[in-house]
């Protein structure tokens, strides 16, 4: 009783405080926020904050919307409406000497420059997007634009039509490191590279460029015939491009580019073999998406010649995967293979032996729909000593005992699909498994033996399910190092009135070092057995 009124008090302190500080500063369009933690449209600082946080919504106007914002703030995000707004002026935000950080979303006819050295020069962060916007924001952005932001270090622009900004628009910003280009309807990719070889400073890039088909070989104007882009590019240390559908990729088209961080494209049989000829020498994810039907082994190829280490891999057209077709994939450490639609699946075939060839494979999610089996360990000789998480989203509803038995260091387990039969001692041998994921399925009981030989358990997620009312007695007592356990709602026969728990009874000892019980019962009355201090 005591605790409650504590709490309840607390409570009651923080809301005063709260009132105050927001009676203290009132403003129709924009609210203030001293934690981060306290904002509920906090994406738009994307993880960042220091300071003073100033958010504005339904901005029609800059300067009238944001009159009398404290000028001491660091933080500013400004969603504007969906109209077109007019012309903003970069001479508006000298007012905010502090400011560290600015977010804008909104579709300006013109942006202007700072005629103002001393204006922003603490803005370290910048993002310009026009998300409303259906296609891109055609906004004139002349030269020099940004040329006295002199911390601005990371700057996100994401659908402004690139071509509407001056060709050196990003002249003479001294210490640009990190830029982002979101989509900005070109079709030529030397319309944003052209762009970005006035940044001198550039160390981390990222572009998506959904509309470009070809990627051909650059020719920017600013660059005497006998120099070359490369080394603006040189210092690169993060790079990932985006494609939507690529269709030709030109010899040398990326050769400014040596190792990408990340290469995302819809891929066919020919671009795989024209990607190594592109210029690129290393790419460490690749995320492939399928327009026909292909032979995972020329996927394997590409992932040899360019030392890829993570591959995603999605494709809607049947695939064969087995030990014969992975040869060339040892190199890689995590593997991801994903179907978005079903009907075209059926014929897709999987045959789990191709785990033991990839012996460097730490992480493996496969999503499908087909009925494949899930034999992973019959025919392995030896244990997999290399998974240490595995992600499966299958058609299958049965695990039978010891069907994991050879995954010896498995860490993590999450299986999310339908479910609904666990044999006992399925999961016998998984002595290091931590984490056991199994909820969104369609599980109805627990044996006593479902668990066992989980010995390391700590986590157990078990949401989701209709199950567990059919919990036997004893089912957890053997998960010796369980910490945390996601019940979800219990569901009992509806001829049942109230759901019965006992907790001892199925927990045993280890009820008392659980630092997590989550349990719901549906609207419906709830006895639970012993009382746990959540
Ligand atoms: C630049 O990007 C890298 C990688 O995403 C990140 O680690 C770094 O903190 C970023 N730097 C700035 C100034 O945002
Ligand atoms: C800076 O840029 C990188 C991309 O290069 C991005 O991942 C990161 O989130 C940005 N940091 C901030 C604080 O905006
Ligand atoms: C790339 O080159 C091909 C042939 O040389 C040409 O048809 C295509 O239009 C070019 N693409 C761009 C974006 O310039
Ligand atoms: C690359 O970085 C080095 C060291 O930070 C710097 O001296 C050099 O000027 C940079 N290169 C370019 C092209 O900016
Ligand atoms: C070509 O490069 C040389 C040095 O490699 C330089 O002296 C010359 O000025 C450059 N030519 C042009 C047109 O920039
Ligand atoms: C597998 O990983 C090890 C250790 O990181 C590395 O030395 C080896 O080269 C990798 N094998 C392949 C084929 O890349
Ligand atoms: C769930 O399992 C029951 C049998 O236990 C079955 O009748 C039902 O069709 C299953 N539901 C789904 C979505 O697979
Ligand atoms: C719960 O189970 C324990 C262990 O079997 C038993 O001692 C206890 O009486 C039960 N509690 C209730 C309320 O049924």
């Amino acid at each position: 009783q005591g605790e409650k009124m504590r709490v309840v008090f607390f409570k009651t302190v923080l809301l005063l405080l709260w009132i105050l500080r927001v009676n203290g500063w009132m403003h129709s369009k924009c609210n203030i926020y001293d934690y981060v933690d306290d904002m509920p449209d906090r994406d738009c600082l994307q993880g960042y904050s220091k300071g003073l946080i100033a958010s504005c919504k339904y901005v029609t106007d800059i300067e009238e919307d944001l009159h009398g914002l404290p000028q001491n703030i660091n933080n500013l995000c400004i969603s504007m409406t969906m109209d077109e707004n007019g012309i903003m002026s970069l001479d508006f935000f000298s007012q905010f000497h502090d400011l560290e950080y600015l977010d804008i979303n909104g579709c300006f006819s013109q942006i202007l420059p700072t005629g103002n050295s001393q204006a922003l020069s603490n803005l370290e962060y910048m993002r310009l997007q026009a998300l409303w916007v259906t296609g891109c924001c055609d906004c004139n952005v002349g030269s020099n634009t940004f040329r006295y932001l002199v911390k601005l270090s990371n700057l996100t622009i994401s659908k402004f039509r690139l071509s509407s900004m001056a060709p050196d628009v990003f002249n003479g910003i001294p210490n640009l490191r990190n830029v982002s280009i979101g989509n900005s309807c070109v079709k030529d990719l030397s319309e944003i590279l052209c762009r970005l070889m006035y940044i001198k400073s550039l160390t981390d890039l990222v572009i998506e460029a959904q509309e470009i088909q070809t990627l051909n070989q650059s020719n920017c104007p600013i660059l005497n015939t006998n120099e070359s882009m490369t080394p603006v590019f040189n210092n690169l240390t993060g790079c990932s491009l985006i494609f939507g559908e690529i269709t030709h990729i030109e010899e040398g088209a990326l050769d400014c580019f040596k190792n990408l961080e990340k290469f995302s494209s819809y891929l066919n049989e020919e671009l795989l073999l024209q990607l190594p000829l592109s210029g690129i020498k290393q790419i460490h994810l690749l995320r492939y998406f399928g327009s026909e039907h292909i032979d995972f082994r020329s996927i394997c190829n590409l992932v040899f010649l360019l030392s890829i280490k993570k591959l995603e891999f999605n494709t809607n057209y049947p695939i064969s995967f087995s030990m014969y077709h992975v040869d060339l994939c040892v190199g890689l450490e995590s593997i991801v293979l994903t179907r978005t639609l079903h009907f075209y699946t059926s014929i897709s075939q999987i045959k789990w032996n191709f785990i033991s060839t990839l012996k460097n494979v730490t992480y493996l999610s496969v999503y499908d729909r087909t009925e494949n089996s899930l034999d992973l360990c019959s025919f392995q000789k030896q244990p997999i000593t290399w998974l240490n998480k595995l992600v499966l989203y299958l058609n299958i509803q049965f695990f039978f005992s010891n069907q994991f038995s050879c995954l010896v260091n498995l860490l993590y387990l999450k299986y999310k699909s339908k479910l609904s039969n666990i044999e006992d001692f399925a999961f016998l041998g998984l002595r290091l498994l931590e984490y056991l994921d199994l909820s969104n399925n369609n599980i109805t009981h627990i044996h006593a033996n479902t668990f066992y030989g989980l010995y390391s358990l700590i986590w157990l997620d078990l949401r989701e399910n209709p199950l567990i009312h059919n919990t036997e007695a004893l089912s957890f007592t053997h998960l010796t190092s369980l910490r945390e356990v996601f019940l979800g709602k219990l569901n009992s026969p509806l001829r049942e009135p109230v759901i019965k728990l006992n907790l001892t009874l199925i927990f045993g000892d280890i009820l008392s070092q659980l630092t997590q019980l989550y349990i719901t019962s549906s609207m419906r009355p709830m006895y639970i057995g012993r009382c746990v201090e959540i």
